[in-house]
């Protein structure tokens, strides 16, 4: 067995730079002015340590950027079509693959098909996208996540799971004909991003066949979810992390995949399916709306590298240092006494600010405070998850909380190395000390939907 260092020794090595810019807090106070209290608002020049999002951020290998320029750009039946359909086949065993211009394009299409008026979706947790895309068509989207991993201070190999008994009752009380389709997401973005065994899709593929229920995956994590699959899930040590994924994804009716994330592209999208009517159905939608079959909403280079992507994600090495990197940054963070989601989970670091900042109200939202320190103590950025996300207002104007004040620290792909990570455990540190305790932010501004990303703030 080889030895586990502390040093994680990213598996690469820099064949390119992008410089960062390093501020001071002068600097940083008036451009957090500037953009309202909102990150979103801020330039990505003056951010140094950029944990947004792991969508899109990462960085491509010298193999893909080779693809770059090798990508065939003919507009039907283009070379690197047929590469990328010919990978994700293999990967998925579904005979129908459409390319798209990223997830969320792959969502409208399927699920503005298979929703409309008086249609249920069942999943383990809806990502906000594909809750948006449901219920733009007129269903509904009902979360299903067993009680126990909702606690976040307890251990489960696999807190991203469905609860299969509460999916069951679902889909009799609304009927099997009026149930949309069942969607596990792999890993569970919303909920920690929170792995999901084998076992749990097995079950539920045995529960869709039982009622003639479709299952969809949707798995833009897949190769992270294999990982966690192959650590602890009884009988998979043997496996590489390609069957896994494969096996998993065998058992599903679609798959759709933001490939922005394990896809290790910049942009990018897929909709695979089994069914060839179904098939023909999204056929039509994708000519209409992203383009023709063999490019969909992609350029030929993008093809190319996703495909090239595609295969590096499931690389021992890469995936290995991927989910220690995340679970580096998480342990030293909970050995400093910060409330984390536990246990970290694959592409990102899920922070308890209500816990952190007991003393601010939730209508003052915790999240954003912590949010707002940790770009002021050292540029880092971050998005809040908690009651500007997901705060409502009820009938009578009053307030509704989100059931928890969470910040998410996402980690781009081969993007920053330890000592990166390191500096973000050392800002933290700074943050405890500094953090204002009592007083939040009020909402200056907001649009009517999707707040979190417009809307702007003052200190009560
Ligand atoms: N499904 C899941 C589970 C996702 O995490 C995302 C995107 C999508 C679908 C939509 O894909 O962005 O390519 O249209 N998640 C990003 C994030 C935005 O920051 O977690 P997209």
């Amino acid at each position: 067995m080889e030895k586990v260092r502390k040093t994680l020794c990213e598996p690469f090595r820099i064949k390119a730079v992008e410089p960062l810019t390093v501020t001071t807090n002068d600097y940083r106070r008036r451009a957090l002015e500037e953009a309202g209290f909102n990150p979103f608002l801020l330039r990505s020049v003056d951010v140094f340590i950029d944990l947004l999002t792991d969508s899109g951020t990462g960085a491509m290998s010298d193999r893909q950027w080779a693809g770059i320029m090798t990508g065939d750009e003919s507009y039907a039946g283009a070379r690197s079509w047929l590469r990328l359909e010919k990978t994700v086949k293999e990967l998925t065993r579904m005979p129908f693959v459409f390319p798209t211009h990223q997830g969320r394009a792959a969502e409208r299409i399927l699920y503005g098909i298979l929703g409309g008026q008086g249609k249920t979706f069942i999943s383990n947790t809806h990502f906000d996208t594909t809750r948006a895309n449901i219920e733009f068509t007129g269903a509904e989207a009902i979360d299903v996540m067993p009680e126990a991993a909702k606690d976040e201070e307890v251990f489960l190999p696999f807190k991203g799971n469905i609860d299969l008994l509460q999916a069951e009752e679902l889909i009799l009380e609304k009927g099997p004909g009026n149930i949309g389709a069942v969607i596990i997401t792999v890993t569970n973005n919303s909920a920690g991003g929170q792995p999901v065994s084998m076992a749990n899709v097995k079950s539920l593929r045995g529960l869709c066949d039982k009622y003639g229920v479709k299952l969809v995956i949707d798995g833009c994590r897949i190769a992270e979810n294999a990982f966690f699959v192959h650590e602890r899930e009884e009988g998979y040590q043997n496996k590489t992390y390609r069957e896994i994924a494969s096996e998993m994804l065998a058992l599903g009716d679609a798959f759709i995949m933001s490939a922005k994330k394990d896809g290790l592209v910049n942009i990018g999208g897929l909709l695979c399916l089994k069914d060839e009517n179904l098939a023909q159905q999204c056929r039509n939608q994708l000519i209409i709306s992203e383009g023709f079959t063999t490019y969909g909403g992609l350029a030929g280079r993008d093809m190319e590298a996703l495909a090239i992507g595609l295969d590096e994600v499931f690389d021992p090495d890469y995936l290995r240092y991927r989910i220690r990197s995340t679970t580096y940054l998480g342990e030293h963070l909970r050995s400093m006494g910060i409330p984390v989601v536990w246990p970290i989970g694959g592409h990102a670091v899920y922070v308890d600010a209500g816990k952190l900042y007991p003393a601010i109200p939730k209508d003052q939202f915790p999240g954003q405070v912590l949010v707002c320190d940790l770009y002021l103590a050292g540029g880092i950025r971050c998005v809040e998850v908690g009651s500007v996300m997901f705060g409502k207002r009820g009938e009578r104007g009053e307030f509704i909380p989100a059931p928890r004040e969470l910040v998410r620290l996402a980690i781009p792909r081969r993007v920053y190395t330890q000592s990166h990570i390191d500096y973000v455990i050392e800002v933290f540190g700074d943050t405890l000390e500094q953090r204002q305790k009592d007083r939040g932010f009020r909402i200056a501004w907001e649009p009517p939907f999707l707040r979190h990303f417009t809307a702007r703030f003052s200190a009560v």
